[in-house]
């Protein structure tokens, strides 16, 4: 029995309770003016803009607009700088003071706004949508492979202008800002070797007007010109204006965004304004999708999502011809019966591939997806097999980690013809066409290499060399490509580290154990850094040092890619050095694209993973809780 003072007592401490909460949710609430319970929703998203004069950021508002309109418990706040960064800032800042939980922001300069992202990031979720910051310091980014959509453009210029090429002007966005550097090397790279040649760019800062004014001023000396790239629609449209005002009808143009507006490349390029466009999508709709996700905090948050880009020279067949998009997804089906899914795993080689294969096997039984599970033991010849198998057997998806990024044009077009979507599981491939295959959920391996590079460098002491030998992953598959490249990106004008020696591995422990081995045979104690594609041949490589009678990790730095709990507890001991993480846990991501598939829902292009760096120091923390 409760005697009638503590009643009194437990009474009174309840209201107090009562009226501490009441008071808090009043001073919430008139510290965040849009945010009254009692208008009934739940979540605030700020909307930071650039610009409102491209069409193509217009579009990504409405979409925004249209998304959240689907959600009953969403309000959203847009801003719009009118190009200034300063105001942009400013409005950044202003969105945080009305309290809002998601900041969703499209930048044009990165430089300028990165630390302003930064320091929000540390609040409240962000999504960076359409261009993008420099570092990692957000949650999500949603838009294209903009070094993907110049390429594409650079290989369309090429088939317009045909073998007698031509002269180019590029014209770019504002300088400095990673959308334009990844479209230009993407176009430039497509004209290699051809006899097209660029031999004018100018920074038309996105703008419409700008570009037509630079332009006129340009053509009126320079004639002879035969093709303006102009880097989105905005500056195509100066370009065609441009064109007009000096006569010059005959200049082809190719622009890039594709959208559906009046001035929108789509109408131009049916106009004939514009020789042909490619579509980035603006990604309004996906980034609120995502938000709801990020805010319900949903595990498996990707880092990326690239969206699907496509030519358009006649907007009559957007999204309509087959050529122009992946296979379609599976038909839903009108029985219970589960979708089955055809899984053809590249093999067994390292600790990464069998925690992946776990994953994949584990998430498809929570999902209640039937999982034809295949081993192609490391030949691809068996692996095309595997899928020639899956389609006969009339699966609803094919998965793939395919073992090479080349040779799979024809077996990719059969899955296609068959109607069957293809989902590459942690490699991408490299063929003709990229309708071929659907979506591709993994890693982004280029910025695995640069991360190790990056922290390389950190380490370096003056007056110091570092010699460094190299063991690559398997031939031509995606991870040692990638990896390979964005290493030497950043190491490449530093004349403090040199490649020794670049080996070709495997994967696995044993052969990173040989080729170390005989490394040092040659080298000896000239060699003062590792780097591995994986970490088993960093595990082989620490045992071939140990055997030579060098200290792995003091003697030697040792840099490793997959951070598998094998590393980290190297890593934790100081035998390996540093460990950049690539996400082996792809199975639920993997099952939640069948799914959507299923469901009708378009997938992105890509989804990449989120991962982390470790040290010696956070793999000790790290380990305990490491699930592979
Ligand atoms: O494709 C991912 C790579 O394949 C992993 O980094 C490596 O360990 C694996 O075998």
């Amino acid at each position: 029995m409760i005697g009638r003072n503590a009643f009194r007592f437990i009474l009174l401490f309840a209201l107090f309770i009562a009226a501490a909460l009441l008071l808090r949710s009043c001073i919430l609430n008139s510290e965040n003016p849009g945010k009254e319970s009692d208008i009934g929703y739940k979540y605030l998203i700020g909307v930071s803009q650039p610009n409102l004069s491209e069409p193509w950021r217009v579009a990504m508002n409405e979409e925004i607009e249209q998304e959240v309109g689907k959600h009953g418990d969403m309000r959203v706040i847009f801003t719009d700088a009118a190009q200034s960064s300063d105001q942009q800032a400013q409005d950044v800042k202003k969105l945080m003071g009305y309290g809002i939980d998601l900041l969703i922001i499209s930048l044009d300069d990165p430089v300028a706004l990165t630390p302003t992202v930064s320091s929000v990031y540390k609040d409240i979720p962000v999504i960076v949508l359409g261009r993008g910051v420099a570092g990692y310091d957000y949650t999500l980014y949603v838009g294209t492979d903009d070094e993907m959509i110049g390429r594409k453009a650079g290989e369309f210029a090429r088939e317009t202008l045909g073998a007698s090429g031509g002269k180019i002007v590029e014209m770019q966005g504002l300088a400095g800002s990673p959308t334009v550097e990844e479209r230009s090397k993407g176009f430039r790279d497509a004209i290699q070797d051809s006899k097209l040649s660029i031999v004018q760019t100018m920074n038309g800062d996105w703008q419409r007007d700008l570009s037509e004014d630079l332009l006129v001023s340009w053509l009126k000396e320079n004639h002879d010109v035969d093709l303006i790239f102009a880097q989105n629609e905005a500056m195509a449209l100066g370009a065609y204006r441009a064109l007009q005002k000096l006569n010059m009808n005959h200049v082809n143009i190719i622009g890039i965004d594709g959208v559906n507006s009046e001035n929108g490349s789509l109408q131009l390029v049916s106009k004939n304004k514009l020789t042909g466009t490619f579509t980035s999508p603006p990604g309004g709709k996906e980034a609120i999708q995502y938000a709801i996700d990020i805010l319900n905090k949903e595990k498996g948050i990707p880092k990326k999502i690239i969206l699907r880009s496509q030519k358009i020279t006649d907007p009559s067949t957007l999204n309509s011809e087959s050529s122009n998009s992946p296979s379609p997804a599976p038909s839903p089906d009108q029985t219970d019966a589960p979708l089955v899914v055809g899984f053809a795993q590249v093999g067994m080689e390292s600790g990464w591939r069998i925690a992946h294969t776990k994953s994949v096997i584990d998430a498809a039984k929570e999902a209640g997806v039937e999982l034809l599970y295949e081993n192609a033991e490391q030949s691809q010849d068996k692996q095309i097999e595997l899928i020639r198998r899956f389609i006969k057997q009339k699966v609803d998806v094919i998965a793939f980690s395919p073992k090479t990024e080349t040779g799979w044009d024809e077996v990719l077009k059969e899955a296609k013809e068959a109607g069957i979507p293809v989902i590459l599981s942690d490699r991408e491939v490299n063929v003709s066409d990229d309708t071929l295959w659907t979506a591709y959920i993994g890693s982004d391996f280029r910025e695995e290499g640069r991360r190790a590079a990056r922290w390389l460098i950190q380490q370096a002491e003056e007056g110091e060399s570092y010699p460094i030998v190299e063991l690559q992953g398997t031939q031509h598959s995606a991870p040692a490509v990638g990896r390979k490249q964005g290493f030497r990106e950043v190491i490449q004008t530093d004349k403090t580290f040199m490649m020794l020696e670049s080996l070709q591995g495997d994967f696995t422990k044993k052969q990173g154990k040989e080729l170390m081995a005989a490394a040092l045979e040659r080298q000896g104690s000239k060699i003062k850094v590792v780097y591995s594609h994986n970490d088993d041949m960093a595990l082989g490589a620490i045992e071939a040092i140990e055997d030579f009678g060098l200290r792995p990790g003091k003697d030697i730095i040792i840099i490793s890619v997959d951070a598998t709990k094998s590393a980290l507890k190297a890593l934790s001991i100081g035998k390996l050095s540093f460990a950049v993480e690539c996400n082996a846990l792809l199975g639920p991501q993997l099952m939640k694209a069948v799914k959507d598939l299923s469901e009708g829902k378009e997938l992105p292009m890509k989804i990449i993973t989120s991962e982390g760096v470790f040290t010696q120091e956070s793999a000790k923390t790290a380990l305990a809780s490491r699930e592979y």
